[in-house]
């Protein structure tokens, strides 16, 4: 059996040629451990900027596996802060009390640097998860190739980390969506540290609302007798990029995301709000989702939409979320429709 310092080396190894091109490409935010392949289900270790953040999903980590833990980056990475944040039970997070000095630098807003574009981070803040999902880098990265002059849609935008770096690429207009606020906010403050042009719009609307009008289908203020919630009123509109990463599971009053089940709800009014020769990026992150099965299922109801999937790029995630079968559980697909 390795031992921790094993396998978080080996982990850090294998990483050597990412990082030197990460680095490159000023990025200063990546995994350094993913446990779930690299020998520690549940144990992932991020670098984000100046900190180190470590959580455990299934157990907490005992003393002696954080000391151990902390002794490695310590010893490679010293010049580095570390926080521990055990998530293996709702608000463990929050009972596990840090040392002060830890705690401090845990509430503390750093900015981090991604394909040159600044995001804020805070490694305990109200919410559960980190504000920028490391494995979404390979596709912000692709959409910064492409947004260059185009105006571009954000679904289920959380932090705008989408919509930030499309606007840092010189994108004419952005729109994210997003029902909760306190994300957003954060989306506000992620455009605000980069000096860009277009500074990206944060709307907050329930994603149902917001599609169905944008696509033109329209959203009834009553549904089956029953009042809907206020939501914003806008305008029919395409856009040349849509974005579209739901969560699993959410229900409100207006829809219900199933990833499993019903991806189609969101694919349709989304495929329509796109242009005519534009792009739709799909993102579907659960892992028993079988990739290509799930773009079939695209492509049909591209079809029963009236509109054509002409081509399909996969966007897999860089080599820091490596995957033991090469089916990496975040599908991401590029559809030129
Ligand atoms: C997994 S995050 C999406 C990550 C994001 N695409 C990114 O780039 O980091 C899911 C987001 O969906 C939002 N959400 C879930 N259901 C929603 C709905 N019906 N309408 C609007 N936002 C919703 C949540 O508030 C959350 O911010």
């Amino acid at each position: 059996m390795s031992t921790l310092t094993e396998l978080l080396s080996r982990a850090t190894a294998a990483r050597a040629e990412l990082l030197v091109r990460l680095a490159a490409e000023d990025t200063n935010c990546y995994r350094l451990f993913h446990g779930s392949v690299e020998g520690v289900s549940g144990l992932t270790v991020d670098r984000y900027g100046e900190q180190i953040l470590v959580q455990s999903f299934h157990k907490p980590l005992s003393e002696e596996e954080l000391a151990e833990v902390r002794g490695y980056y310590q010893a490679t990475l010293p010049e580095l802060a570390l926080v521990y944040n055990d998530r293996s039970e709702a608000n463990s997070r929050i009972r596990n009390a840090l040392p002060l000095a830890e705690q401090a630098v845990a509430e503390q807003d750093v900015a981090i640097r991604e394909n040159g574009v600044s995001f804020v981070y805070q490694a305990r803040h109200k919410g559960q998860d980190p504000w920028l999902f490391l494995d979404l880098r390979a596709a912000r990265r692709r959409v910064m190739q492409l947004s260059a002059g185009k105006s571009v849609l954000n679904l289920f935008a959380y932090t705008c980390g989408v919509g930030v770096a499309a606007a840092k690429a010189g994108a004419s207009f952005v729109l994210n969506v997003d029902f909760s606020e306190s994300s957003l906010s954060v989306g506000r403050a992620n455009a605000k540290l980069n000096l860009v042009t277009t500074r990206p719009r944060c709307l907050h609307s329930d994603v149902f609302a917001a599609l169905r009008q944008l696509s033109g289908i329209g959203q009834a203020e009553r549904v089956r007798g029953k009042k809907m919630p206020p939501f914003p009123k806008l305008e029919a509109r395409q856009f040349d990029l849509v974005f579209l990463d739901p969560p699993r599971y959410s229900k409100s009053p207006f829809g219900v995301v199933d990833l499993v089940n019903d991806y189609q709800a969101l694919f349709k009014p989304a495929l329509l709000t796109t242009a005519v020769g534009g792009m739709l990026v799909c993102c579907n992150n659960v892992a028993e989702v079988d990739g290509e099965a799930w773009l079939e299922s695209l492509k049909r109801s591209a079809v029963k939409a009236g509109r054509e999937v002409r081509s399909a790029e996969w966007i897999v995630p860089d080599a820091d979320f490596p995957s033991g079968d090469g089916k990496p559980p975040l599908k991401t697909v590029l559809l030129h429709v």
